[in-house]
């Protein structure tokens, strides 16, 4: 038997209920037989970024997360955009890693579930190229309106959404 590729889930939300949060677990119910899914789920007690703290004063927090992110085979980034770009806790998780190569040439699926969002995806696919991960051309996904998107068991229904979202998938 072939082993699954580990999918590290990133979501860019801490909100109770989130949106972000419901997709991605939809994501790792929906495609567990492909995949190992594993979230992080600690960004919003990083500390702040400080390029003091960079190298042999990092905090293990960001040691763990580090090295979570090297150790999948591939990551995935829901989040929402939030006044025209993406959350302050994920920009602040990103900057930890600017410096190390944790992300570089990592296949990465980012989603941005807003009520509009086009702006953080443009914003997170410049950033996460910038740290040299692989975003394929069909790696993107725009959920507009996306609180209506979800039914009461937090699951997407749209067609061109799931089919969308497989082919995200298969870019990983
Ligand atoms: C502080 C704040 C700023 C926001 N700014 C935007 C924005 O600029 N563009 C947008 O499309 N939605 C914006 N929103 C709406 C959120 O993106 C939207 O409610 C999203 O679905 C929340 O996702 P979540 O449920 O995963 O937290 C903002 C929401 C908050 C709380």
């Amino acid at each position: 038997m072939t082993k699954k590729r580990k999918i590290l889930l990133i979501s860019g939300s801490t909100k109770k209920g989130s949106t972000n949060n419901q997709i991605l677990q939809f994501i790792a119910l929906r495609y567990r037989n492909t995949f190992e899914f594993h979230f992080l789920d600690d960004i919003e007690s990083f500390p702040f970024f400080n390029t003091d703290l960079n190298g042999d004063f990092e905090p293990q927090i960001i040691q763990d997360f580090k090295k979570s992110v090297k150790l999948a085979d591939a990551v995935i980034i829901s989040t929402p955009e939030y006044v025209f770009s993406i959350p302050g806790i994920l920009k602040n998780a990103i900057e930890w890693a600017v410096s190390s190569v944790a992300f570089t040439n990592k296949p990465l699926g980012i989603i941005v579930a807003a009520a509009s969002g086009q702006k953080a995806l443009e914003y997170l696919e410049l950033i996460m190229t910038t740290i040299q991960c692989q975003i394929a051309p069909q790696g993107k996904l725009l959920i507009q309106g996306a609180k209506g998107k979800l039914n009461e068991e937090g699951e997407l229904t749209d067609p061109i959404i799931l089919r969308e979202l497989d082919l995200l998938i298969q870019t990983l």
